[in-house]
């Protein structure tokens, strides 16, 4: 690709992009989804369900909604099981980062558990652009991690893990899925000092995706050079050099929707609104993979996309705040093309530009807390190629994801992870493993494992829960 010129490249995303939204409304219009038009049934399911998940003055479950507002300005809506918030409460902290296209209600089955919230401070965030947690202009790496890695370091201070009166013995859990998992992968990397585990589920470490594309792209044209070279006596190099290269073009093939998203933006807009929301609906539906998805499931699902409604936005938190005032105006009819905007701005892989304050509060915590795993080997986790992970992390993959393929996202991660980190396989599972029920599961108890404090063997335990989890990495 990178021998493509610019134009040429530009024409093939577009028509590539294009190519994949037209596909999506062929199979939209042949699942009867994309002409059929909205009951008032589900008018008010819908309606019933934004209430449920966005009404800043309702509990949702053992839930309290709260708006978090950065020293710029930036408000962040989260819920949390425990706004109390007494110095010395003794709870380890667990923050849970959704994906696309979701916000804090992907997590609404695992959140749900009396368990995690009797034994956890349970915080469960939009990323900026989502839910109820305000826009951004661009999404570049710096906005959303600087502003992120922010509100993590107010939360771990509000909720007592880096107060002044404490021992420091709780710990901080970071748990994110798809673009969550993706920005945690960042912040593992660059800011390893902000949680003591990390749980990633079904999103891609983008370093270790290129690397993978680069080697298999390189050794197939390798491959086509030698074969050019006497195209009649080594005609098996053709074959092996269209092999080779099968990976990618199979993660081409699941990424389609990703070209779609780079397309102007009338085109991202219409993907998200065309059809009565055909898209965001499809989405849904395979989100829940094999289990049923009734209409209340439908609901919650595009109310958890949507964020709140004009109506949400006219209560506020027992605090009096309220969402900001863009969150309910501009985008209470569709947030899409802000959601789309991570893969368009570079999120994934662009320079993360640290500020002065940033470095400062994370120097803080390592100083507070001390460099991590003294003693035992220090300096393990300097090793490993660029973008390896700094932290201790906890991968579990659903191996039928649709979206990411494994050859790409999974081979060769060993040498990307750190000290205590594995990597476990949920063979029946697809991308979304905080919804379909026997991956939620294993992510619930991988959660409670690290809340614990990791006194068992995680591959017995996932085995315990989940019928042939595979560790397939243990370091
Ligand atoms: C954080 O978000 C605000 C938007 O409110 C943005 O202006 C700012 O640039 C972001 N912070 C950084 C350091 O990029
Ligand atoms: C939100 O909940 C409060 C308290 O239950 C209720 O009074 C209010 O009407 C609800 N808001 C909407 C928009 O329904
Ligand atoms: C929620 O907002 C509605 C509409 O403004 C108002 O009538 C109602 O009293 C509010 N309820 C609470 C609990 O704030
Ligand atoms: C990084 O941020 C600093 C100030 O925070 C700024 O002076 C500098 O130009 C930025 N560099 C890049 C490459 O954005
Ligand atoms: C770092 O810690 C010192 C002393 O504990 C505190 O005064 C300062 O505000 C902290 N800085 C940041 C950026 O958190």
């Amino acid at each position: 690709m990178a021998s493509l010129s610019t134009p040429l490249k530009s024409a093939f995303v577009f028509s590539y992009g294009l190519l994949t939204m037209a596909m999506y409304a062929l199979i939209a219009i042949s699942a009867g989804i994309f002409f059929k038009n909205t009951t008032e049934k589900e008018t008010v399911e819908l309606q019933l369900a934004r209430n449920r998940l966005w009404n800043l003055s309702k509990k949702w479950s053992a839930f309290s909604h709260q708006i978090f507002t950065l020293q710029n300005g930036f408000k962040f809506h989260y819920v949390c099981n425990d706004p109390d918030t007494t110095p010395g409460a003794k709870k380890p902290l667990v923050i849970f980062i959704h994906g696309f296209p979701d916000s804090w209600a992907i997590w609404r089955h695992i959140i749900n558990a009396e368990s995690l919230q009797s034994t956890a401070t349970v915080v469960a965030v939009d990323l900026p652009g989502y839910g109820g947690s305000e826009s951004l202009d661009r999404y570049s790496a710096t906005t959303v991690l600087e502003n992120l890695t922010e509100f993590i370091i107010a939360m771990r201070s509000k909720y007592g893990i880096d107060s002044a009166a404490d021992t420091h013995q709780q710990r901080t859990i970071i748990v994110g899925h798809d673009w969550g998992c993706v920005i945690s992968m960042r912040l593992a990397t660059d800011a390893p000092q902000l949680a003591d585990r990390f749980i990633l589920t079904n999103g891609p470490l983008i370093p270790l995706v290129k690397s993978n594309a680069n080697r298999l792209l390189s050794s197939s044209l390798k491959m086509f050079k030698a074969f050019l070279r006497s195209p009649i006596r080594s005609r098996a190099l053709l074959v092996n050099a269209a092999k080779t290269l099968m990976p990618i073009l199979d993660q081409m093939k699941s990424s389609g929707y990703v070209f779609s998203f780079q397309l102007p933006r009338g085109f991202v807009e219409y993907l998200g609104t065309g059809g009565n929301r055909a898209f965001l609906k499809l989405c849904h539906k395979v989100s829940y993979g094999s289990q049923e998805f009734t209409p209340t499931d439908a609901a919650e699902c595009m109310a958890s996309t949507l964020g709140p409604s004009v109506h949400e936005g006219e209560n506020r938190t027992t605090n009096g705040e309220g969402y900001a005032e863009s969150v309910v105006r501009k985008r209470a009819l569709s947030n899409f093309f802000e959601m789309c905007s991570y893969y368009r701005d570079g999120t994934a892989f662009s320079r993360w530009n640290k500020s002065v304050e940033t470095i400062t509060a994370l120097h803080n915590i390592t100083q507070e807390h001390g460099p991590r795993d003294a003693g035992s080997g220090a300096g393990i986790f300097n090793d490993g190629p660029k973008g390896s992970l700094k932290a201790s992390a906890t991968i579990l993959w659903g191996k039928k994801d649709n979206a990411l393929t494994v050859p790409l996202c999974l081979d060769g991660i060993a040498d990307y992870l750190g000290q205590d980190s594995q990597v476990i396989e949920l063979p029946g599972s697809g991308h979304f493993t905080p919804l379909e029920r026997g991956s939620r599961i294993a992510l619930s108890k991988a959660v409670e494992w690290a809340v614990k404090g990791e006194r068992e063997d995680i591959g017995a335990v996932m085995e315990a829960c989940y019928p042939k989890a595979t560790v397939i990495v243990r370091k």
